[in-house]
């Protein structure tokens, strides 16, 4: 019914993806957004209200946050109270202020890790601990889990956990068994966490419902700061439209206060394209998540056990974590660029030897780039 077939973003000037090959002969599938156009109901709201010819300072209308309240009832089961909300213009500036403002300690965070989940720390003057996932090899791929022995040797006092549920890059759904375990060691160490839940609408498993980690109960909820936003899942992160939810009003005061004066309104097109995308995506976001699904499962069927390449099947998301290092490649980034493919660089994440490959594509396009890294392999 809906359009994932047209390369939408490749017609478009001013798409970081694809100018970054602009005059070259380079598939762009790095940076997390898709290539297809938003659902129309997003697009026919925003037009109207562009159409209005104002644009001002914006404020959250009474039907945005309905919305958004909504939605989090019907997909998570997750009552939030208006007054949790916090607007945000993304959600690199979540984590960012969310590590300034939540105390001084060690901030603990998983890899590998999408970038951010990094520097944040560290611009926070903060001590960073990285604690490596656990991985063990199925049949295909690979899978990630938390070590939780380790996370309860390294975890300080008061020490802040930054969580990304689903995680990119492994693409897991954390499980509430998980989250349980995590939220135990959280109390036991008086643990702050910052859940990232950007991705949490893209769960690929047919029926699959995601779990807040603040909705696993109120004491976690206490000391939990959630970030989402519309911008993965509806294609909308041009929009700049992001929010925080904090239950806890003292770390909601904090969180406030260190944005003063640097963090500027959130974009009002971007309350437009949240609120249409909350009370009327969800035709379209059902149908995308199964493209998605038939997308992933080309990779994995097209990479995984290639030239001894292994890729991690994720649950979540539209990337799929590729593990290069027993294919004997330099630099495995350089080496699919070269051969018309641009992936991320999995030392960004923390993991060298890996890439990340964006699979929000019409499958088009993704075919091509999968034949052009086979035939890439097969002259090694
Ligand atoms: C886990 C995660 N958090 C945050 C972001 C970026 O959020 P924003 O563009 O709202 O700053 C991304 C984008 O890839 C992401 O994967």
């Amino acid at each position: 019914m809906y359009d994932f077939t047209t390369p939408a973003a490749q017609h478009v000037a001013d798409s970081l993806k694809w100018r970054k090959y602009a005059g070259r002969d380079v598939l762009p599938l790095w940076v997390a957004d898709m290539d297809f156009l938003s659902p129309p109901v997003v697009t026919a709201a925003l037009a109207a209200r562009v159409a209005q010819g104002i644009f001002a300072y914006g404020e959250p209308t009474e039907t945005a946050v309905g919305a958004l309240l909504a939605a989090a009832r019907r997909d998570y089961d997750w009552t939030i109270e208006p007054n949790w909300l916090v607007p945000l213009p993304g959600l690199v500036t979540g984590l960012n202020v969310a590590c300034r403002a939540s105390g001084d300690g060690d901030v603990i965070t998983a890899t590998p890790i999408y970038p951010p989940f990094m520097s944040a720390p560290q611009f926070a003057e903060r001590r960073l601990i990285r604690l490596p996932l656990r991985e063990t090899r199925p049949d295909t791929g690979s899978h990630w889990e938390w070590d939780f022995d380790a996370l309860d040797a390294v975890a300080t006092r008061g020490a802040t956990l930054m969580l990304c549920h689903p995680h990119n890059p492994v693409g897991r759904q954390w499980t509430p068994a998980e989250l349980q375990r995590l939220g135990e060691l959280a109390e036991k160490h008086d643990l702050t966490v910052i859940s990232d839940e950007i991705h949490c609408d893209l769960l690929l498993e047919p029926g699959a419902r995601h779990t807040p980690f603040a909705a696993i109960s109120p004491k976690l909820a206490a000391r939990t700061i959630t970030l989402m936003a519309p911008s993965k899942t509806y294609n909308v992160p041009g929009l700049g439209c992001a929010f925080a939810v904090i239950p806890n009003a003292e770390r909601r005061h904090a969180f406030q206060k260190t944005m003063r004066g640097i963090v500027p309104h959130v974009n009002l097109l971007g309350y437009v394209a949240l609120e249409a995308a909350c009370r009327d995506g969800m035709a379209w976001r059902s149908e995308l998540l199964s493209v998605l699904r038939s997308n992933r499962d080309e990779v994995v069927r097209a990479l995984d056990g290639h030239n001894g390449l292994r890729v991690t099947v994720p649950q979540a998301t539209f990337l799929a974590w590729v593990d290069c290092r027993d294919a004997g490649l330099q630099h495995p980034q350089h080496f699919f660029e070269q051969a018309g493919v641009g992936l991320s660089d999995g030392a960004d994440f923390g993991a060298p030897g890996f890439v990340r490959l964006n699979f929000g594509c019409p499958r088009t396009t993704l075919d091509s780039a999968l034949a052009r890294m086979r035939k890439a392999l097969a002259t090694l």
